[in-house]
């Protein structure tokens, strides 16, 4: 992003809104947007309140009590740059649109039309601006009927990567600018259950 505008971001599939308060580091308004009405809520708290209480897994029915502060991670400044709201990626309200950068972190395989998604999405960059898209392109049907998949299985006898499909879906509107990063994450599922993944980044400048 170095000497690229950082006025308008958007975070699509945002979760309880941990990116869209780093985004706000460097831009001047950053929305965050997640299907989730549970997520918008405590991404919604820890921007009014600055700090949210929440519940972990141990193990069976045992649960351990937390809380986290923005100010913990340096985003206490963050605050009044950032919105939430509930809402579908594949069919955004007209009014979010005009950003320099968009990012959907780990959502297109979580989608239930990826392609609408992502021939639809130029309409909400500026001529110039970016779409960074993370995936483990971890494809399952109970996301994405598999006739919906854009990548993960053979075609024409060779194999139809996930990267082979957003290039034909994306390339009239966007050029593949970077495509060498990996981003590990660690879930953690119980105190004893973790699960690591490697999601694929790739960074699309709006060409038309
Ligand atoms: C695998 S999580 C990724 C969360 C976060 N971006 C991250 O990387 O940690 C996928 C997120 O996308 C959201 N999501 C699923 N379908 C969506 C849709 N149609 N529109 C917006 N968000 C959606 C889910 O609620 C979930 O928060």
């Amino acid at each position: 992003m170095d000497g690229r505008r950082k006025e308008r971001a958007l975070d699509l599939g945002c979760a309880v809104g941990r990116s869209t308060f780093e985004l706000a580091r460097g831009f001047d308004s950053v929305i965050g947007l997640d299907f989730s009405h549970g997520f918008i809520r405590v991404a919604v708290e820890m921007k009014e309140k600055g700090f949210i209480q929440y519940a972990l897994p141990e193990e069976g029915e045992l649960v351990s009590h937390h809380e986290k502060r923005l100010a913990e991670f340096g985003l206490a400044d963050t605050q009044n740059k950032v919105a939430f709201r509930q809402g579908d990626a594949q069919d955004l309200d007209p009014s979010l649109t005009d950003y320099n950068l968009i990012f959907a972190g780990n959502l297109i395989d979580r989608l239930p039309n990826p392609a609408r998604f992502l021939t639809h999405i130029h309409e909400r960059l500026r001529i110039g601006g970016l779409l960074i898209i993370t995936s483990p392109y971890t494809w399952l049907p109970d996301f994405t009927p598999r006739e919906k998949w854009i990548g993960g299985f053979i075609k024409d006898r060779q194999p139809f990567t996930t990267q082979d499909g957003m290039i034909g879906l994306l390339s009239p509107c966007f050029e593949l600018i970077d495509d060498t990063h990996q981003v590990p994450f660690v879930i953690r599922e119980t105190r004893r259950k973790f699960q690591h993944t490697i999601a694929a980044m790739t960074v699309w400048e709006r060409v038309n």
